[in-house]
């Protein structure tokens, strides 16, 4: 293990700087945009209808802001989503050439069953700061900033990210709390984790919340573990490199993710043609996400950092974090939306 890591390490301070902070603002917009969209479905049992509520919104919201930008992580394929999809040229046109890596409602079925933790997240790269990660699975373990680099690992076992995770942080094993899906995938894992002594977060649905989590002392979560989708890896390294944390991911090609083993040879194929030409290559945080980087996230359900959007006559109020790499500072914004002067959205 070497020094703490550092989130500014993986860009040149004397390259000129392309993204303006005041871009960081007209994110949180975006993100607002969606989730006051999509609060209106919250609780409803339709989580389709929540997220078509918050894609309309979000792409309405980032079509007019002042960038040139390309959709790399979005809502699918262009033959399966009709907006936000992976390729689709999104912003004005005349700001600086971004790629963008969004997710209009993070956590569907949350929102749906009025749960903790559903999202709306936006984050913005250089050209090419992005994996172009294909919609499979993701293996992840991430920490929070401060600790010694390698300090996780995929490739150990449980038992010893855990050891030196509790070493580096100078407490027992029973003090972490590692967050992880509940799916029956990860029964081996949750078993592995208890039986070495720390304590689990089940979560229903939203490992993006799940990972920046682990970056916040207010939370008491100190690791991410387990098997999610690969784009929401990459949501989240793009939190992480603005504010710090370490964090790795391994792409998955089984067909249910449920441990079946099937290997999908059409998710394969799928990868290479994005690009991906080592298909168990271990991404580093700064593989899945690096250089400039913004990230905007908007709470639609209340949960560990962010409150969800509050409804009321005439108006809502949103709570969103925004940060980025170039100053590592994270905003919190609350914002009181007047529907009566601004059309609802
Ligand atoms: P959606 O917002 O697309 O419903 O994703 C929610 C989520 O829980 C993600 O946070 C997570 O990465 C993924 O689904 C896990 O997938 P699965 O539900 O198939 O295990």
């Amino acid at each position: 293990m070497q020094a703490a890591a550092s989130n500014i390490e993986d860009f040149n301070p004397d390259v000129p700087y392309k993204l303006d902070r005041n871009l960081a603002l007209e994110m949180v917009r975006v993100t607002e945009a969606a989730a006051v969209a999509c609060s209106k479905w919250i609780g409803m049992g339709d989580s389709d209808a929540a997220d078509q509520a918050a894609v309309d919104a979000m792409r309405t919201a980032l079509n007019s802001i002042d960038v040139t930008g390309t959709v790399v992580i979005g809502e699918g394929e262009r033959d399966q989503a009709p907006m936000l999809y992976i390729g689709e040229k999104v912003g004005l046109g005349s700001g600086p050439v971004v790629d963008i890596a969004l997710d209009p409602l993070e956590g569907t079925s949350i929102c749906a069953k009025a749960a903790p933790n559903a999202l709306a997240v936006v984050a913005m790269a250089e050209e090419g700061g992005f994996l172009n990660a294909p919609d499979v699975y993701m293996d992840k373990i991430a920490v929070g900033p401060g600790l010694p680099e390698g300090v996780i690992a995929l490739e150990n076992s449980t038992e010893a990210n855990l050891k030196n995770v509790a070493k580096a942080k100078g407490v027992d094993v029973s003090d972490l709390l590692v967050v992880v899906l509940e799916r029956d995938r990860h029964s081996k894992l949750v078993a592995d984790l208890r039986q070495a002594g720390a304590r689990v977060q089940l979560i229903g649905d939203g490992d993006v919340a799940g990972i920046i989590a682990a970056t916040r002392p207010e939370t008491g979560v100190d690791m991410y573990m387990g098997i999610g989708g690969a784009p929401e890896g990459v949501l989240a390294a793009a939190a992480l490199a603005c504010v710090g944390g370490q964090m790795q991911g391994r792409l998955i090609f089984e067909q249910s993710g449920e441990g079946d083993q099937t290997i999908d040879d059409a998710q394969k194929e799928n990868a290479r043609r994005m690009g991906i030409t080592d298909l168990n290559r271990v991404y580093t945080r700064k593989e899945l996400a690096r250089g400039d980087v913004m990230f905007s996230a908007t709470g639609v359900t209340s949960g560990w950092m962010l409150d969800g959007v509050r409804r009321y006559p005439g108006g809502a109020t949103t709570h969103s974090l925004v940060t980025r790499t170039r100053t590592g500072t994270a905003r919190f914004v609350h914002t009181e939306h007047n529907f009566r002067i601004k059309k609802e959205v």
